[in-house]
């Protein structure tokens, strides 16, 4: 039997003039839990899809449990026991959680009746199985995210998988969802099962991974033992630079002119009574549990819902009952789920970036200024470092973590004098989150817009931010100003309220 249960050979593969796989050699081991790592674009994604079936390598070989095959279609794949859960899960919202669990097996294997009692029974044993109880006539689109890609496992784990590959699995969960998660991944491990997993949280590759890889640009920079590396070589290989994050510093800030401020701010069920004003180079962080009303309630600042209260935009009051409006008073919102709220997938990169700014680029007679703007456009690329091939490919060919870049590029493109971050660097590598972080600073300290970073990265509310929120069940509970707190610290303070009630 051979040690190990895949091995890449040589994989190749070109979208156009980008080269996205360049001569990957990867070996997983049996029951080995292996992290693919490295930065947003470096061809992550492009891999996992190689072994899936569902893209044909240009080159190179594949073989599994000692087969070898120049490509593989996504019925061999499945066969062969891999089984991809890929970020959007591939589930059916509304369907329940059995029916999404056992269905398609039960017509995989070519059954032409449903039996709804046998349907039940395979969905009941796969949760048992993993040590999970999930209500089985649940509609899939009323659970949290953790618990979807629990319900994807469950099912991935009826084909007989040998190797489940999760795609940036963690990105979207809590602390104790991500402890849960590992601790399925650590059961499917001592039944032999192999997971490869991406993820760009160094900590929890640290905590769970026997084997990494890091791949950059296309091509293996190192794969090793994961007791080989430290946090410092680790960066060094996927950024190939050195990365060092101070805090944030804001020196005296200029408190007679605020750039934004609310008061009495409350929408029944959300959020009550918020109250903050920001002052001229700062930046104001929020955090707080998932279902805080954090994102309620940057959406309401963003006019996505009508709350009471008051809002002043440099002083001047302002009414923001819809997303025009606040768009109309320099405010920008960037969302927390880019797929969804973010972006037009299937337009050019270009049109994307345009679209919030369009009309300061119209010229006499309604002309556009072409050049102009998409000289602007550039600028965005490079200075957020957004990997593409060309300014006309769709936003959809873009990697994940350049898809989330695209959307701030889009936002900053308008100068907005308020700019709401809602968690801006999920789903994006370390050296890009620092340039971003940098890039933050960087507007901040021009004194001219009030940036608002919502986050439950402790560590990056704690270094970016000189004035911090915490909000639970809709309040501002507690507030940092140029905290010498720690992470810890911080996110005791953010989760013993919960638990002190
Ligand atoms: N269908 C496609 N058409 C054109 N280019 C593509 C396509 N899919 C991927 N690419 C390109 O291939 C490269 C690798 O992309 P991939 O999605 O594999 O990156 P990734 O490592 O998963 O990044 P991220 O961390 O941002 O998810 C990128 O330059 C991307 O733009
Ligand atoms: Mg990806």
């Amino acid at each position: 039997m051979p040690e190990n249960f895949l091995e890449l050979k040589q994989i190749s593969k070109n979208f156009g003039g980008v080269k996205a796989l360049d001569q990957v050699n990867l070996a997983l081991k049996k029951g080995e839990i292996h992290c693919l790592a490295g930065e947003n674009g470096s061809g992550k994604s492009t891999l996992i899809k190689i072994m899936s079936g569902f893209y044909k390598s240009d080159s190179g070989t594949i073989t599994i449990n000692g087969k070898t095959k120049e490509n593989l279609s996504v019925i061999e794949s499945i066969h062969m026991g891999i089984q991809v859960i890929y970020q959007d899960f591939s589930i059916f919202p509304n369907l329940t959680v059995m029916e999404n669990i056992s269905l398609n097996y039960e017509l995989f294997n070519r059954k032409k009746l449903v039996n709804w009692k046998k349907i039940r029974e395979i969905a009941k044993e796969s949760l048992a199985h993993i040590g999970i109880s999930i209500p089985l006539d649940e509609m899939v689109e009323n659970l949290s995210v953790a618990d979807k890609q629990l319900v994807a496992i469950a099912r991935s784990i009826l084909y007989n998988a040998k190797l489940i590959i999760m795609d940036e699995p963690t990105s979207a969960l809590t602390r104790s969802e991500v402890e849960k998660l590992f601790s399925v991944i650590r059961q499917l491990k001592s039944e032999g099962i192999t997971i490869l997993f991406v993820s760009h949280k160094l900590d929890e590759v640290f905590e769970i991974a026997d084997y990494f890889t890091v791949l950059r640009n296309g091509k293996v920079i190192v794969t090793d033992n994961a007791s080989n590396i430290n946090n410092e070589s680790f960066i060094y290989h996927m950024t190939g630079r050195q990365i060092k994050e101070e805090y944030f510093s804001t020196g005296d800030t200029d408190k007679s002119r605020s750039l934004f401020k609310v008061e009495n701010f409350s929408l029944t069920n959300a959020f009550e009574d918020v109250n903050f004003e920001i002052f001229p180079g700062e930046i104001l962080g929020i955090t707080g549990l998932l279902g805080s009303g954090r994102t309620e309630l940057a959406k309401a600042l963003f006019g996505l819902y009508k709350a009471s209260g008051k809002v002043y935009v440099d002083g001047v009051p302002v009414r923001i009952d819809s997303p025009l409006d606040a768009i109309k008073h320099g405010i920008a919102y960037l969302p927390e789920d880019r797929l969804t709220e973010g972006l037009f997938l299937r337009q050019p990169v270009m049109d994307n970036l345009a679209i919030s700014a369009i009309d300061s680029f119209v010229e006499k007679w309604g002309k556009i200024n072409l050049v102009r703007l998409e000289k602007n456009i550039n600028s965005w690329i490079n200075k957020l470092a957004i990997k593409i091939n060309k300014t006309g490919d769709p936003v959809s060919t873009l990697s994940g973590g350049n898809q989330q870049k695209a959307v701030l590029g889009k936002w900053l493109e308008i100068k907005p004098k308020v700019l709401i971050l809602n968690g801006p660097t999920v789903g994006v590598d370390v050296g890009s989150k620092f340039d971003i972080h940098v890039l933050l600073r960087d507007l901040a300290a021009e004194k001219k817009m009030a940036i608002i970073l919502i986050s439950d990265d402790m560590a990056e509310v704690l270094k970016n931010c000189n004035r911090i929120l915490i909000i639970d069940k809709g309040r501002i509970v507690n507030e940092q100003i140029n905290t010498s707190l720690d992470e810890e610290q911080l996110t005791a303070l953010v989760i013993n309220r919960r638990e002190k009630k």
